[in-house]
């Protein structure tokens, strides 16, 4: 653990976080964007170990976005054999582990052979009660709030429309909201993540890039959350 103090019972249910920054990372280095990304997996494999240890519910991680399609077919196949690597190397450890993997976003696009990584690794998740690791993978939070209009409009037992019943529809509605977001790479915007859950999330940028980010960034972030005042809205007596 690092130095920085984190306050006890201020640790966020649900962390989530845009792993930004692969691309630049392998650039200041003279390595092909590849590289970064390699680079960023093993920074997602510490930080996922930090998240558990402290304690944490839920981490969202933003993979790959619906967006993300228009980069070159190699930086594309590149990201797709990293999941796969993660993939195996979660079915042989997640039990160990006890963390509970689920992957959101539309999977129907991706290999067959992906498919039955996945399908393969929410079976084991069904029989663990560790943390949720959530990765976002061709996710957009637009592309989710149609489809869950659309698999409610499409539903023969809908009830009537609310915020509760349409949250019911999206990729994960048993996951609650993220509580903090950390965005690092300098960038100040959410790219299309979890845009419908992100409602009164508490958001974090650091100029760190994701391959650099540390468990000191990650206890930095959560001593920031752990000093806000959350009213959602309402005020404080
Ligand atoms: C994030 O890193 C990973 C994905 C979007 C898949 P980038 O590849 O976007 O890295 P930068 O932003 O170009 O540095
Ligand atoms: C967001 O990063 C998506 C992921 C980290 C997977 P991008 O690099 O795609 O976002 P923009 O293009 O900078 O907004
Ligand atoms: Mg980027």
């Amino acid at each position: 653990m690092s130095a920085e103090k984190i306050i006890p019972g201020c640790v966020p249910r649900h962390v989530a976080i845009i792993m930004d920054g692969n691309g630049r990372w392998a650039r200041k280095r003279g390595l092909p964007r590849t590289a970064g990304h390699a680079a960023g997996a093993e920074t997602y494999r510490r930080i996922a170990t930090a998240c558990s240890r402290r304690g944490i519910e839920y981490m969202t991680v933003y993979a790959f976005s619906t967006e993300n399609w228009k980069r070159s077919g190699e930086e594309v196949s590149a990201i797709m054999g990293l999941l796969k690597k993660y993939l195996l190397e979660a079915i042989s450890s997640m039990e160990r582990e006890n963390v509970r993997l689920r992957v959101l976003g539309d999977t129907s696009v991706l290999s067959p052979e992906l498919r039955e990584l996945i399908a393969r690794t929410d079976e084991i998740s069904g029989h663990l009660t560790g943390m949720w690791a959530n990765l976002c993978v061709n996710y957009g939070g637009r592309d989710e709030i149609v489809r869950a209009c659309r698999a409610w409009a499409e539903d023969p037992e809908r009830e009537p429309l609310t915020e509760k019943v349409l949250s019911r529809y999206m990729y994960g509605p048993d996951i609650p909201d993220p509580d903090l977001i950390i965005r690092p790479s300098g960038e100040y915007r959410l790219s299309n993540f979890l845009t419908w859950q992100s409602a009164y999330s508490e958001l974090y940028f650091t100029d760190v890039l994701w391959p650099d980010f540390t468990e000191e960034e990650l206890d930095r972030a959560l001593a920031a959350y752990a000093r806000r005042d959350r009213r959602f809205g309402g005020v404080k007596q």
